[in-house]
């Protein structure tokens, strides 16, 4: 049985341990009587052992930004897998496209990180996706086929089950770093559903059906309170993984509440407000 995995990636929005750990406690409140739902924050890693700390026993769950394939030794700036444990952070955000399109990190990088995240019990959250201008040449198969095969081709049942998928059109992504030249958009439920099933196809192909319909895979790139309930409504849509809309809580809750309604959970009956883009209680 799949589950929704709602994340937040904070990226290097959130600076200081005060104001990670504020937002982690409200967050952690709003989702107190959520229980269908995965929901991780990705504080930067100055202020993950305080937020853990102050989430103790909540539902809220941490994943690191990223992670190097090593355990210890002289790499400076990097951050280890036991660090992330020692914060207790489920998650690790790999491959993501600011990392990737940035940083130049590429598939072998980014598999060698996912095994070593695997080897120590991390779920990975492998994040995919075409640009723009790839899109625009018709290879979006294509690079998401090799963005799968560079990461997680030939890997066991077990730890394939282990990962989460995000499907992130890096020209969705809010960040004109990575977008300078064109407009940024969600990627309409059309493309977001084709691209979904392209990975799943490609998963059920690699593990066989049944491992393939465990996996989560999961939407990124400017999804927000106005168009969450439509592209997790799709089938195949697992989640979604929230940039600027998982900073405060106002923007993050309504999506999580959308993902825990769709899961049938009764205990979030609120009253959808379009014009304030709120739930009324
Ligand atoms: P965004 O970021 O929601 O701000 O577009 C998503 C992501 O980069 O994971």
């Amino acid at each position: 049985m799949r589950r929704y995995v709602i994340g937040g990636n904070w990226k290097m929005q959130v600076v200081t341990v005060d104001e990670s750990v504020k937002i982690a406690q409200e967050i952690a409140r709003g989702i107190s009587s959520i229980s269908t739902v995965e929901v991780f924050i990705s504080p930067s890693f100055n202020s993950l052992y305080p937020v853990s700390q102050s989430i103790k026993e909540t539902r809220l769950h941490l994943a690191g930004q990223n992670m190097y394939n090593h355990d210890k030794g002289a790499f400076t700036g990097q951050i280890s897998a036991l660090s992330l444990l020692d914060a207790n952070c489920r998650y690790v955000l790999l491959g993501h496209s600011e990392p990737r399109r940035i940083f130049g990190e590429q598939d072998k990088l980014i598999r060698s990180k996912l095994l070593k995240a695997l080897d120590h019990n991390i779920s990975p959250v492998l994040c995919i996706g075409e640009t723009a201008r790839e899109r625009e040449l018709d290879q979006t198969t294509e690079i998401l086929h090799q963005q799968l095969s560079g990461s997680i081709k030939g890997l066991t049942p077990s730890q394939i089950r282990q990962i989460v998928i995000a499907y992130e059109p890096v020209w969705a992504i809010n960040n004109k770093f990575l977008n300078p030249d064109t407009e940024i958009r969600p990627a309409t439920p059309v493309e977001a559903k084709e691209a979904h099933g392209i990975t799943r196809d490609w998963l059920r192909n690699e593990f066989g059906a049944p491992t393939a319909e465990d996996i989560p895979i999961i939407y990124g790139g400017s999804m927000n309170a106005k168009n969450a309930k439509e592209l997790l409504s799709i089938d195949d849509i697992d989640g979604g993984l929230i940039g600027g809309a998982s900073l405060s809580v106002d923007k993050f809750l309504p999506i999580i509440q959308f993902a825990a309604r769709l899961s049938g959970e009764e205990s979030t009956d609120y009253q959808w407000d379009s014009n304030t883009l709120r739930f009324k209680e």
